[in-house]
């Protein structure tokens, strides 16, 4: 099949290179310049595990191309999918000025007839109003058929997400665009869930909302579990083995962060607003989250009395191990409380070197930590886990870590002398 992919961020660069590792012909469109240069000498601008050597393969063997000429792939390809960001706007609601563009430029280049698929992550009723917005252009009917397929990529194992999905979900409003979904996803090994277009922009927003539901129900747990002097870990535990709850997502933390999470829940509130509807739940997950920085900040201060002039040191940038994300980094907030208490900021993260005047950045990890009063893991990499915790606290001033991801044995910590705080570990 010749496949148009529009939009080279991490899921339309994941999605147009799987794609053609299926063996699709893929052209990669974008209006990025500089991104555009970069991906045609072969370098993919994030960091995403297998996806660089996937894009080098695929390129070689003629299957994937990187182009800005939107008008001449359109008229090429008979699929053409939509994987353009919806960035969040101050209000909450998500941005679709770089969609509404796209189908604009594709009211004008379709002429032959099209599948185009919406992986776009946008509010329910939008995909309705694609296709309304195509038919009041002038484009045919019978010349286009609109499929929401959402897509359910993690950041860090994209590759692998796309290549063994646990399902493929599609609105559609008219069943013969499945037959071509089934050709596109024809060595994906996952049940297909078909329903409207707005059940599966809600089925996307839903599953993200639940996500975040789930490590909002832990965090808050944990606050209890504090209180209590019980292990957090022991409940995860507890409550992961009822196969109704399920294990996963369900480590307490500094709560979520990321360019999903944060932003399709509250796209979810505008949209249940928009409709008279108050979404109870999903406000009080964002503010469990929202306020889980500051319980961890309230702690280190406890400890120290006060961050002026001290030295604190904080691992990991990117808002999750394996990315160089740092959209809705918890770790990004933690460092701004940390530089408004005046300490003195130092940070180390395997690949994310941050360009903030306000603190140190380190490339050696050792380096981070010389004289710091108190080392903060903000995200799980598994760099941290491997450290020489000896050398550790013998470069420090101070002997505080804490471990905000439950990532490390408090036991292991104890024999170094080092005072360790969990998120409800005791
Ligand atoms: C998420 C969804 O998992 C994915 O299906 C969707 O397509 C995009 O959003 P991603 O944002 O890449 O993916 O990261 P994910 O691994 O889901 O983690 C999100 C955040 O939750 C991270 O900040 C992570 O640290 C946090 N998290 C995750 C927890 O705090 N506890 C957990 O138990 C799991």
């Amino acid at each position: 099949m010749k496949v148009c992919v529009i939009g080279t961020g991490y899921v339309g660069l994941t999605t147009g290179t799987v794609l053609a590792d299926y063996g699709h012909d893929v052209y990669c469109i974008d209006k990025d310049q500089h991104k555009l240069s970069l991906l045609t000498k072969g370098k993919i601008p994030i960091y995403e595990p297998g996806l660089q050597e996937m894009v080098n393969h695929n390129k070689v063997e003629g299957r994937l191309h990187f182009s800005n000429d939107l008008k001449q792939s359109v008229n090429d390809c008979s699929v053409i999918v939509i994987t353009v960001g919806t960035p969040p706007n101050e209000d909450g609601s998500p941005n679709l000025t770089f969609f509404q563009e796209v189908i604009n430029d594709l009211s004008r280049y379709i002429t032959s007839y099209k599948t185009i698929i919406v992986k776009s992550t946008v509010p329910p009723g939008t995909n309705e109003w694609v296709e309304q917005m195509l038919l009041e252009k002038g484009i045919q009917p019978q010349l286009f058929d609109i499929v929401s397929n959402p897509e359910f990529l993690r950041e860090g194992s994209a590759v692998h997400d796309m290549l063994y999905p646990d399902k493929i979900v599609i609105g559609i409003k008219r069943p013969e665009p499945i037959k071509i979904l089934q050709t596109l996803y024809y060595n994906v090994n996952a049940p297909f869930i078909i329903t409207s277009l707005t059940g599966a922009e809600l089925i996307k927003y839903a599953s993200n909302a639940f996500l975040a539901t789930k490590i909002s129900f832990i965090n808050e747990i944990a606050r209890i579990c504090d209180a209590y002097q019980v292990d957090i870990k022991d409940i995860s535990l507890g409550l992961g083995t009822d196969p109704r709850i399920g294990s996963l997502f369900l480590n307490a933390g500094l709560g979520y962060g990321g360019s999903c999470f944060p932003k399709d829940l509250q796209a979810l509130q505008h949209a249940a607003l928009k409709k008279k509807i108050v979404p109870e739940i999903l406000m009080a997950v964002q503010q469990v989250n929202d306020t889980q920085i500051e319980l961890y900040f309230e702690k280190l201060i406890n400890e120290l009395t006060t961050l002026n002039n001290k030295k604190i040191t904080v691992w990991g940038l990117a808002f999750k191990p394996e990315t160089d994300d740092t959209r809705f980094s918890r770790s990004l907030r933690l460092i701004d409380k940390l530089v408004s208490a005046e300490a003195n900021v130092h940070a180390y993260d395997p690949i994310v070197q941050l360009n903030n005047p306000s603190i140190q950045c380190h490339k050696n990890i050792y380096d981070s930590i010389i004289g710091s009063e108190a080392l903060i893991i903000a995200t799980e990499w598994s760099e941290f886990k491997n450290i020489d915790w000896k050398k550790v606290k013998n470069l420090m001033k101070g002997n505080l870590v804490i471990d905000g991801r439950n990532f490390l044995e408090p036991q292991a910590l104890k024999k170094f002398n080092i005072k360790y705080i969990g998120v409800a570990r005791p």
